[in-house]
C-alpha cells in the first residue's frame, strides 16, 4: 500500500454493501443513516470506480455481478455484510459496557467512526495520506454540520514503525479504547502487526478492547487462495499476513490481547441465512475476533 494510493480494497468493500443492501432483506440489517452513508461514498468515488452507483440500481446487473463474484470467490459478497453487521453488534456490546472512545485502523469507506462520533464518542480514524484526505473531503461536503472523526493521516511503514498516538495526537490514553483493524492487519507482515500491537498495548493506561477480522488463507481451496490473493494484487495491494487461525490468535495474545469472542465463517452463515433467507455463503476462514 503506497501513501498516494487510493485503496481499490476499500472502495470495493463500499461497493459490495451498497450493492448488496440495494436488497431489502440485507437494508434492513442496518439503520438508514448507514444504508445512505455509503450509497454517497460510492457516488462519490473517482470515475469510473462511480459507475457502480448507476450499474447496481439495477437487479440483472446485480445478479451478473453476484454470479461472477461467486464463482472466482465464493462468499466474498456475504461477508462484506457479516463483517459490517457483526461489527455494529461487538461495538455496541463494548460502549454498553463503558467503552468511550474508539480507533479505526485502516478505516477505509468504513462509517463506524463517523457514526459513533455522532453519539458522543470520541473516535479516531487512521489511513494513508490520500485515502485520509479523500474521507476528510467526503465527510466535510456531505455532512458539513455533524461531529466528524478526528481522521489521522499516516501510511504504517514496517521499517519506521512508531504509531502516530503520541503527545500529539488527541487520543486519550486513560480512555477506556476500542481499536478496530477491519480488513487491516492482513496487508501487514507479521512483525509489523506484532510491533503494532505492542505499541498500542503500551500507550494505553486501561487495556483496550480490539475487534478485528481475519482471514485464514490455508482453509480455502487452493484456486480459491488463488482468486483472493491475485484480486488483492491487480488493484495494487498486497495479502501480507498469512497466518492461520491458531498462528494468529498467539499473534495477539503474545501482545497480551486475550481472545474471549470468536466467530467463525459458519455460524455468520447460518445466522444472517436465517435472518435474511439468503442461499449466498461466507468466505470460508473468515474469522471476526474479539478481545477485552
Ligand atoms: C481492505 S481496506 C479496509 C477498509 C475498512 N477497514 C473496511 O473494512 O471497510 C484496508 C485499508 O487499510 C489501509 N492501509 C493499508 N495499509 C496501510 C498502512 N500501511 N498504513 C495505513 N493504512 C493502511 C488502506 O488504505 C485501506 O483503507
Amino acid at each position: 500500500m503506497k501513501p498516494n494510493q487510493l485503496s481499490k480494497t476499500a472502495a470495493f468493500i463500499a461497493i459490495k454493501f451498497y450493492g448488496l443492501t440495494r436488497l431489502p432483506s440485507f437494508q434492513s440489517l442496518f439503520e438508514d443513516s448507514v444504508i445512505s452513508f455509503y450509497d454517497r461514498v460510492v457516488q462519490r468515488l473517482p470515475f469510473p470506480l462511480n459507475y457502480y452507483h448507476y450499474w447496481l440500481k439495477y437487479s440483472w446487473v446485480r445478479k451478473l455481478y453476484i454470479w461472477s463474484e461467486e464463482l472466482l470467490l465464493p462468499g466474498d459478497l456475504l461477508h462484506i455484510i457479516a463483517r459490517k453487521y457483526y461489527i455494529r453488534q461487538l461495538v455496541k456490546e463494548l460502549t454498553d459496557d463503558g467503552y468511550e472512545q474508539i480507533v479505526v485502523l485502516g478505516a477505509g469507506f468504513d462509517d463506524l467512526a463517523f457514526h459513533y462520533s455522532q453519539k458522543g464518542f470520541s473516535c479516531f480514524e487512521l489511513d494513508v495520506p490520500l485515502m485520509a484526505k479523500h474521507k476528510e473531503n467526503f465527510l466535510t461536503a456531505n455532512y458539513p454540520d455533524s461531529r466528524h472523526p478526528d481522521i489521522i493521516s499516516s501510511h504504517l511503514r514496517e521499517k519506521q514503525q512508531l504509531l502516530p498516538f503520541g503527545p500529539n495526537s488527541n487520543i486519550y490514553a486513560d480512555r477506556k479504547t476500542i481499536i478496530i483493524a477491519e480488513g487491516f492487519f492482513d496487508y501487514l507482515s507479521v512483525n509489523h502487526v506484532a510491533s503494532i500491537l505492542s505499541q498500542i498495548r503500551q500507550y494505553f493506561s486501561n487495556s483496550p478492547a480490539l475487534v478485528t477480522t481475519h482471514f485464514a488463507l490455508d482453509e480455502l481451496p487452493l484456486h480459491h487462495r488463488w482468486s483472493f490473493k491475485t484480486g488483492v494484487k491487480t488493484v495494487g495491494e498486497e495479502l501480507k499476513l498469512n497466518n492461520n487461525i491458531n498462528e494468529f490468535r498467539k499473534l495477539l495474545s503474545n501482545n497480551e490481547f486475550i481472545i474471549n469472542k470468536q466467530i467463525d465463517h459458519k455460524s455468520m452463515a447460518a445466522d444472517l441465512q436465517q435472518k435474511t433467507g439468503t442461499e449466498l455463503p461466507i468466505l470460508k476462514g473468515f474469522y471476526l475476533l474479539m478481545s477485552k
